[in-house]
Formats: C-alpha cells, sequence, structure tokens
C-alpha cells in the first residue's frame, strides 16, 4: 500500500476564497481527500446535484477548515490502513464543527476508529460487487427510499466490527458486518462501499440525500448561476482592461473565449495559431464558430498562419520530446508576437479547469499538475500579464455545459481532445510535410465515419498515426510501395488508463479502404490494439 504522503499545500491554508463563482448561497461541501481513485467522482456526483463542492488534502488544518465553513464534510476513500502506524486522521476541526459528515471506505473506518469503535483487518478482503442489506430503522435516514438490498461496489481489506458509541449499524454485506453506521442527531455517516461509482445501486441518491436533504444544501449551482457568477467575477477583476487569450479550438479554450466575450465584449482578443500541425479544416472551423459577422459569437479572432516557422523548427528533429520542446518554444516567440500587438491588453486567460489543479493525496500531493498546453513557457510572467482562469473551479462535463448555454456548436464541445503538439506527434519520425498531408487526409477519413457510424461519441479519442514504414501494396495492376497509418481509437475517463475502442469491423473495413483509396502515399493500414497501460495514447 502506497503511503500518502504529507503535504504542504501550494494554495496555502488562508487562502480560501469566501465565495465562488456560481456558488450564490455559498453552501458549499468540503470533500477531504484520503488518496482514493475516486475522489474526483465524489465531487463530481455532488455538483451533480446542484451543489458546490471543493477536494483538499485530509490534512488541510483546522484554520482551513473552518475558513471554508462547509456546510457537510465528506472524507474520501484511501490506500492507507487505520490498523497500522501513521494514519492518517481526520481533523478534529471537522467534527467540532457539528456540520454533517459522511466517511466512504478509508473515510468510514478512520471516523469509528477517532470517535470510539474499532477497525480490524479483514481475512477476507471484498472488491468489486457485494450485496448490501439495509437495516430496516434506516428508512427515514441516509438511506431513504433505498433498499432493502442494494448492490454496491466495495474496495476494502480492513473493516469496522465495532461502531462508535452513539451509531447503529445501518447496513451490512456479507464480509463487512457494518457496512454502514450512522448517527442520524448528530449527522454521522460511514459507509464501507463507494456511492460515487456507478457500480452502486442507489449510490447518486444516497450522496444527494446527504448534501441536499441532511447537510441542507440549495441546489443553486446550475449553470445559469456559474455563468452569471462567473461573468461578474470577471467583470470585477479585469475592469476596463483588455485580454488576451490562444484559441486553440479545442473545448476549454472555446468555452473561455465564449464567457469572456459575453463578460467584456470587445475587450477580449483571440490570437488562434495555425501551426502546420492541425487536422483538416480546423482552422475554418474556428473560423466559422468564432469570426464570422453572421455568427453567434461575433469574437475578435486573429489567425495567424504560423505553418513555415514551426516546421522550419521541426526539421531535422525526429525525437518526440525534442519535437515538443521546439514547437512549445516557437508557440511562445509566435504568440508572444501576435500579442504584443494587441494594445492594452493586461490579461491573459487560459482554460485551465479543476481535475488540472486538483492535488490529490493519492498521487504524490505537493505536484500541482499543469498540463502543457495551459501555461506554455511561463508566457504571463514573460510578457508582463495577469493570468486570468475562468474555469479554474470547473469539471469537464460543468465546462461543456456551459459552453452549450452560451451558444457554442455541439460538434465543437463534444470534440475529443487534441494534443498541443498536434499531429507532430502523429507523423513519428522527422515531420515533413507530405507525411502531415497523408496523415490530414486519413485522419478526417477515420473521424467521418466513425461519425457516420455514429460511434465518435462513444469513444475518448480516435485519430490516425503516421509510420513512416513502407510496405508493400497493391492497387489494380500496380504495386505499391508506401507508408502506413495505423488507426487508434480508445475509451477512457481519465486519459490516464484507457482501453483500445472494440469498433465494428466493417467501420475499420470502410475506414481502411477509403484511406488506401484516397489518399496518396499510404499502402495498408492497421488498428492499434494496445491499451494504457502499457501503451501511451498518443504514440510519440
Ligand atoms: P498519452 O499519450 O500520454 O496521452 O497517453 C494522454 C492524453 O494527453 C494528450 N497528450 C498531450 N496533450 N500536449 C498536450 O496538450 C502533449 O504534449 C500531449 N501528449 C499527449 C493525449 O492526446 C491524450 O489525450
Amino acid at each position: 500500500m502506497n503511503a500518502v504522503p504529507q503535504q504542504a499545500l501550494d494554495r496555502g491554508a488562508g487562502d480560501v476564497p469566501d465565495r465562488t463563482a456560481g456558488d450564490p448561497s455559498g453552501d458549499r461541501i468540503l470533500i477531504l481527500d484520503f488518496g482514493s481513485q475516486t475522489t474526483q467522482l465524489i465531487a463530481r456526483r455532488i455538483r451533480e446535484h446542484g451543489v458546490y463542492c471543493e477536494i483538499r488534502p485530509f490534512d488541510l488544518g483546522a484554520d482551513a477548515i473552518r475558513a471554508f465553513a462547509p456546510r457537510g464534510v465528506v472524507l474520501s476513500g484511501g490506500p492507507e490502513t487505520v490498523t497500522g502506524d501513521a494514519t492518517p486522521r481526520i481533523d478534529d476541526a471537522v467534527f467540532e464543527s457539528r456540520v454533517p459528515v459522511l466517511g466512504i471506505c478509508y473515510g468510514m473506518q478512520a471516523m469509528a476508529a477517532q470517535l470510539g469503535g474499532a477497525v480490524e483487518r479483514s481475512p477476507h478482503s471484498e472488491f468489486g460487487h457485494a450485496v448490501l442489506r439495509v437495516a430496516e430503522s434506516q428508512n427515514g435516514g441516509l438511506f431513504a427510499g433505498l433498499g432493502p438490498a442494494l448492490d454496491v461496489w466495495m474496495s476494502h481489506g480492513d473493516k469496522v466490527t465495532t461502531a462508535p458509541p452513539g451509531f447503529e449499524v445501518a447496513a451490512e454485506s456479507a464480509n463487512a458486518p457494518i457496512a454502514a453506521m450512522a448517527n442520524a442527531e448528530r449527522g454521522l455517516f460511514g459507509v464501507q462501499f463507494h456511492p460515487e461509482v456507478t457500480h452502486t445501486e442507489g449510490g447518486g441518491e444516497l450522496l444527494r440525500r446527504f448534501v441536499r436533504d441532511i447537510a441542507g444544501c440549495d441546489g443553486d449551482w446550475t449553470v445559469s448561476n456559474i455563468i452569471e457568477q462567473a461573468v461578474a467575477r470577471i467583470r470585477e477583476q479585469v475592469g476596463d482592461d483588455r485580454v488576451v487569450l490562444g484559441l486553440s479550438g479545442g473545448v476549454d479554450s472555446s468555452v473561455v473565449a465564449a464567457l469572456l466575450s459575453r463578460a467584456i465584449g470587445k475587450r477580449l482578443a483571440c490570437v488562434f495559431v495555425d501551426n502546420g500541425l492541425l487536422r483538416k479544416g480546423e482552422a475554418a472551423d474556428v473560423r466559422a464558430a468564432f469570426g464570422g459577422a453572421s455568427n453567434a459569437l461575433p469574437i475578435d479572432v486573429r489567425m495567424v498562419d504560423a505553418s513555415d516557422e514551426f516546421l522550419n523548427a521541426l526539421a531535422g528533429v525526429d525525437a518526440p520530446e525534442a519535437k515538443r520542446k521546439a514547437i512549445g518554444r516557437t508557440f511562445v516567440e509566435v504568440f508572444e508576437r501576435e500579442a504584443s500587438r494587441i494594445q492594452g491588453a493586461r490579461w491573459l486567460a487560459q482554460g485551465t479547469i479543476y481535475p488540472d489543479v486538483i492535488e490529490s493525496a493519492g498521487t504524490g500531493g505537493k505536484t500541482r499538475v499543469i498540463k502543457s498546453h495551459h501555461n506554455v513557457g511561463g508566457l504571463p510572467e514573460r510578457m508582463n500579464l495577469r493570468l486570468l482562469e475562468p474555469l479554474r473551479d470547473l469539471f469537464k462535463d460543468e465546462v461543456r455545459n456551459i459552453g452549450l448555454a452560451l451558444g457554442l456548436p455541439e460538434e465543437l464541445i463534444h470534440r475529443h481532445p487534441f494534443p498541443g503538439p498536434g499531429l507532430a506527434v502523429r507523423a513519428l519520425g522527422e515531420v515533413r510535410r507530405e507525411h502531415l498531408e497523408a496523415l490530414r487526409e486519413a485522419d478526417a477519413i477515420f473521424l467521418e465515419e466513425l461519425r457516420r457510424a455514429d460511434w465518435y461519441r462513444k469513444v475518448s479519442q480516435a485519430f490516425a498515426v503516421h509510420l513512416p514504414v513502407r510496405s508493400v501494396g497493391v492497387v489494380g495492376d500496380a504495386r505499391l510501395y508506401e507508408n502506413v497509418i495505423a488507426l487508434r481509437a480508445v475509451q477512457t475517463t481519465d486519459f490516464m488508463t484507457a482501453r483500445w475502442a472494440a469498433l465494428p469491423h466493417d467501420l475499420l473495413a470502410r475506414a481502411s479502404s477509403r484511406i488506401v483509396n484516397e489518399v496518396y502515399g499510404v499502402s495498408r493500414v492497421v488498428y492499434d490494439v494496445t491499451g494504457k497501460p502499457p501503451g501511451t495514447i498518443e504514440w510519440e
């Protein structure tokens, strides 16, 4: 089992905003993270019920907990055991606050151990599906309307063997005689299973009961409130200044553009850099979505064709990381040059979203993950601009919903992610124009066939890869000796792990046949059947 690090926060203890965009009532739930893989899911489920919540490390500290002023606290699961030494503790401030508390898995065990119950190592671990039998006495509590038997998802070695004083046993399962416990009077609950995963029957309803009925939060974390509050906050932050945004055509930066346009109108200037490594039609799509006079969102977008600069910088470079560096450097140069032409700009907006900034207790704590395409090359500091991140508190599904509400087209909102270095990491080895052309055409055909077969939205990311390997083929009477295209399609929720998608054979057959027939320089198509791990999603 991994040790949970005693992390320091780089967002300091006192640095808790008193009100958050989209959180008009100030009702908020604090999720203390003990390192579970599913902590983010807890937050997403709670927000789906219209309640704002934030994930913080378990050792947040008493002052910060009090400053956060939660209406309720959820304690996540985690890899540790309360039966060992150096057990991660629940801060006493949580119980002293007297707000309702829900402990999940490790959170329940820590609660039991700290409040006078007992936890033991179990000879029978329970992983996966289990049947939960809910006690009759729970009809009106956390389990109201659920039960008497529920299919739940478990993942534990230890188990609570004695509930703390004042608690009753709320449910049991085959390997956990105390699979849930409740002290309804004090609003303290523990569940050994994971209500946040979709495999748990009634899990969403249980979380709704906790945050809405028991903790008493209003359900006012809605799309229109999020937008209204975000707009107000942007106006307050920016005043009369101008803002520059690097628009990539991806979901996050597009939603930032739409939101800023709503908040400050013409004082937003977007820069779209065509690096020559984009997919087919991409620049035109961005122009159509944002630039056109007839468009619902007429935004000032400066289209910069810097293809030659990028391709020159990539000449003779074949190692993946060296390619990324060359592209990153060139992007900074081009963007800086263009942005410096925007008179009076004081802010640089970025599409950072909540999963980029969450510090997880399970993944090394101190590292604040910022994807490479966000905060490229320390641009804000170099350009002496202040950083504006209006999506910082939002999950991807929330970002999509506000994008739709702001009038962005469906196709844009549901686009697969596309890496910052673009086709350069999909044209393996040294990037050549003719390889990019073949790749662009093959990729467009693959995506077109996916959409036509209604598979685009069923996969998380799909694309073609150009392999500079020559293979023999025959077309009609002619023999070909050309390159190979690999197709890749994966399904994933977090892009950290992924399965290759079992696409229908006839779809693959159509894509393959069209690519070999229609794309010059390709003699063979293969499908990538490697999961992640061991493979990465991209080939470079
Ligand atoms: P891998 O290949 O690491 O990809 O399994 C995971 C996700 O990250 C994307 N990716 C990148 N995105 N710059 C980016 O902006 C990059 O250099 C980069 N490399 C990979 C990839 O497309 C997938 O969604």
